[in-house]
């Protein structure tokens, strides 16, 4: 086996990044350059700085991703209208391919021809880090710490920290935390209590949200503006994708929008249960929906409807590199061309309602759909022919079944 030069770890400045940085430094006896990415999760990022300096680390890369997060991935994402069985807006499926190109990049650029991850052996994310690395460069080696050293306890984590002088907070003490995951789409939160199904979800696991009972008792109305299928503006402001995101989320989150407790399947094959708090997205979401029930035709609003569920599969199992979803992301981008417009929601106790929409270029016809005396040309005979003809079969098989 090559001996390994360099290694570029994805690096939070948190208890396990940090053991790990130590546990590379040891295990390979070569530079570790750590990567730290800002994708608005919320915390402070200079501390990782002062940490990786602590551990010796000489090249340091923290880089604020969060512009091309939202306009790069959350909102060709949200074009599709993604949601995974049915109902979760993949908050952490879509940041991990986008650390994953980051952390090539910086591998290439430093020569480094091993990447290092946090994913535990369990999860999604292992996957989805390492189908990135695979797609954008395969001669790139993975290292995944927590599938590799024998420390298998929580116990056994805190042991290697203390004997290697790593500061444990005291918070980090006790028995295990929630695993959390945060960005500017999402927040996600597993593990512990909520790791029996059975057991609801105690308050304080909520982060970003507001419980919808304590939401304002008056609702808030908002205009989002969309420029073809990505929203552009909020109540008549112009916005970059990320500053967008980041105010719907304020208004979002006050009122109570977008919290999911759900159990789903992973890719590794087991179902898991967590709490996600998605309230820009779910916004985005139902406003999306919104502005092309005016401007999408009907055959392309279900086509994309029918591969929805695919794209979104293709996401969570993490094959954001991978050919066939840049092949639905090339028809999921065709279908947007039209869709402009603007669309005005109620934000109230836990709810995000469109309550009216319109576009230059919508393909509604109040004229077409009247009740009133129409002035195109629409020949009520033609529906009955229409009918007729539909019927024929239903006729047949009904005659043939003896009704
Ligand atoms: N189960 C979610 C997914 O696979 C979230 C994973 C990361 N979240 C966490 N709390 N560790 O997309």
């Amino acid at each position: 086996m090559a001996k390994i030069e360099k290694i570029v770890l994805s690096y939070s400045g948190g208890l396990d990044t940090s053991i790990i940085l130590k546990w590379l430094q040891e295990t390979y006896g070569c530079e570790v350059v750590t990567f730290t990415a800002d994708l608005g999760q919320g915390e402070e990022l200079e501390p990782a700085r002062a940490k990786a300096e602590m551990s010796g680390v000489k090249d340091i890369r923290i880089i604020d991703l969060r512009e091309e997060f939202v306009s790069d991935f959350v909102f060709p994402m949200l074009r599709a209208n993604a949601l995974y069985e049915g109902q979760y807006l993949l908050g952490s499926s879509i940041a991990r391919p986008l650390i994953a190109k980051h952390l090539v990049g910086i591998a290439r650029e430093v020569g480094a021809h091993a990447i290092a991850h946090g994913a535990t052996g369990k999860g999604n994310d292992q996957v989805r880090f390492e189908l990135a690395v695979n797609a954008l460069d395969p001669s790139i080696k993975i290292i995944a710490p927590w599938r590799q050293w024998n420390i298998r306890s929580r116990m056994q984590l805190l042991e290697y920290a203390e004997k290697h002088h790593i500061p444990v907070p005291s918070d980090k003490r006790g028995e295990a935390p929630f695993s959390i995951d945060a960005n500017l789409l999402h927040t996600s939160t597993e593990g512990k209590i909520l790791e029996n199904p059975a057991e609801v979800a105690p308050d304080h696991v909520y982060q970003r949200t507001v419980d919808p009972v304590d939401a304002p008792d008056t609702p808030e109305i908002i205009t989002i503006g969309f420029e073809r299928g990505d929203p552009v503006s909020v109540n008549g402001k112009s916005m970059t994708p990320a500053a967008l995101l980041t105010e719907l989320n304020g208004l979002g989150g006050r009122h109570g929008i977008g919290r999911l407790d759900l159990v789903e399947n992973r890719f590794i094959g087991m179902k898991s249960r967590g709490i996600y708090e998605t309230p820009g997205g779910t916004i985005l979401l139902t406003a999306h929906r919104g502005i092309e029930s005016i401007t999408l035709d009907r055959a392309a609003a279900h086509l994309k409807d029918e591969i929805m569920p695919r794209y979104a599969e293709l996401i969570y199992n993490g094959f954001w590199f991978a050919p066939e979803r840049e092949m639905l992301q090339a028809l999921i981008d065709q279908s947007q061309t039209f869709v402009s417009g603007e669309v005005t929601l109620r934000l109230y106790k836990g709810s995000a309602s469109v309550i009216s929409r319109a576009s230059p270029l919508s393909l509604y016809s109040a004229d077409l759909v009247t009740f009133e005396e129409s002035a195109i040309a629409y020949d009520h005979h033609d529906a009955e022919g229409f009918i007729r003809l539909n019927g024929l079969r239903l006729r047949s098989w009904a005659a043939r079944n003896g009704r």
